[in-house]
């Protein structure tokens, strides 16, 4: 009988390095072991209370389809959120509604590359970035940042080293998950020199755009937009910003015409993005102006707390982030996805253990993040003492089980 085989391409998606341990987390659960999680960036920041409100006295029956660009009233709530960023010329035909901001890292792959052509990308990066890319056909170029400068750029002629006939773009978080780095002015000239200089697209995924922390202030591509405007490309999402992971809420904005009418075309094929969410989420026009202020405060405490009580630890080396909830941690280990493993399957202290994410899938260069770990923390701070004290006491036994 003639075998039925799956794809080669569906063999090269790479498992999420954020996601593939929940089964050793489960049966740790399952044995009675509290498991702090520290792997997901998952906020435990409430839901404004205004968005709730919308679902308690949901009225519409049936619940249809939305518009395949978003729901007017969410669309118009969106323009309204970047007209109060200072970014007046943005308007609702320039930005599409996406199912998460995972779906518009895809849209905006597809929409801009060949089949092979090139992405730059500087790593560690967002690991689901290269499943996307594979999906996509692109791929991605790493180009290595290091924590003794706080994952910052490498100087212009160094990217420019990577740079061949078949790039397309360059992809930026900022601020930067996993490593917390804020770009600086400076930073986003470069990148924008380049575009100007080869042609390029600019993609930056600012989904923690708010939390940036020590007074630092967030520098966007829709401050270059205007200048770049068939160039740049905004990816964006609620999930972080409002703690609406599970609304699957995202947007796409470009002032590209070209690329816009077609993104709608494939957003049409798509139907919509969920009506129920975009309605809920049409309430950020209402939400309190000090909720922001409120989060990045705790945030910044979180990472205050993480920074210093893992400093601490002997052999561990990190350096302080600047934004987001993330930091890469290196560790006193050989192999951090066995240490990761080993913390859900082997260890516990006061019945309690940790998940991190093993850093390794953050980067395309074999080799490189296999001593270190992404932290996220969301987790408040009581725990986030707790999770430090655990990862000190597992290093020590882990160490002597599995010396250097
Ligand atoms: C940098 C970055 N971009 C995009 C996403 C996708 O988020 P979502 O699909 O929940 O909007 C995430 C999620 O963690 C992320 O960290």
């Amino acid at each position: 009988m003639k075998k039925v085989f799956v794809s080669d391409r569906l063999l090269e998606i790479p498992d999420s390095p954020i996601r593939k341990l929940a089964p050793f987390a489960t049966a740790a659960q399952k044995q009675g072991i509290t498991v702090l999680k520290l792997n997901i960036g998952d906020p435990d920041i409430k839901t404004p209370q205004v968005m709730l409100d919308q679902l308690t006295h949901w009225v519409k029956n049936p619940i249809s389809y939305s518009a395949s660009q978003g729901q007017p009233e969410f669309l118009k709530a969106l323009e309204q959120y970047y007209h109060q960023l200072g970014f007046s010329y943005l308007k609702q035909n320039n930005i599409q509604i996406t199912t998460g901001g995972s779906e518009a890292i895809s849209l905006a792959l597809f929409s801009i590359c060949n089949p092979d052509d090139e992405v730059l990308v500087f790593e560690p990066f967002y690991a689901n970035y290269q499943s996307f890319s594979v999906q996509n056909h692109v791929h991605l170029v790493p180009i290595t940042t290091f924590g003794h400068n706080g994952f910052h750029l490498p100087p212009k002629k160094e990217i420019l080293s990577h740079l061949t006939s078949r790039t397309k773009a360059i992809l930026l978080c900022n601020p930067n998950n996993p490593t917390g780095t804020v770009f600086t002015k400076t930073e986003m000239d470069t990148i924008f020199s380049l575009a100007k200089e080869f042609n390029l697209f600019v993609i930056s995924d600012e989904v923690y755009r708010e939390f940036v922390y020590d007074g630092r202030k967030h520098i966007s591509i829709l401050e270059y937009m205007p200048k770049f405007p068939r160039q740049s490309i905004l990816l964006d999402s609620l999930s972080k910003r409002y703690s609406l992971c599970g609304a699957r809420l995202g947007t796409l904005v470009s002032l590209n015409p070209d690329l816009m009418t077609g993104v709608l075309r494939i957003a049409r094929g798509r139907l919509s993005s969920g009506l129920v969410d975009q309605l809920m989420a049409s309430k950020l026009t209402e939400v309190n102006e000090n909720y922001f202020t409120a989060i990045i405060n705790e945030y910044q405490t979180r990472r205050d707390v993480i920074f210093s009580g893992l400093s601490q630890i002997p052999g561990v080396y990190l350096t302080n982030p600047e934004g987001a909830f993330y930091l890469v941690v290196r560790l006193p280990v050989h192999d951090a996805e066995h240490f990761c493993k080993w913390l859900l399957t082997d260890f516990s202290y006061q019945d309690t253990t940790v998940m991190l994410a093993p850093a390794a899938g953050f980067y395309l260069t074999p080799d490189l993040g296999k001593n270190e770990v992404r932290i996220a923390y969301v987790i408040n701070q009581d725990d986030l003492k707790k999770a430090i004290l655990i990862i000190s006491q597992a290093l020590l036994k882990y160490q002597q089980l599995f010396p250097l």
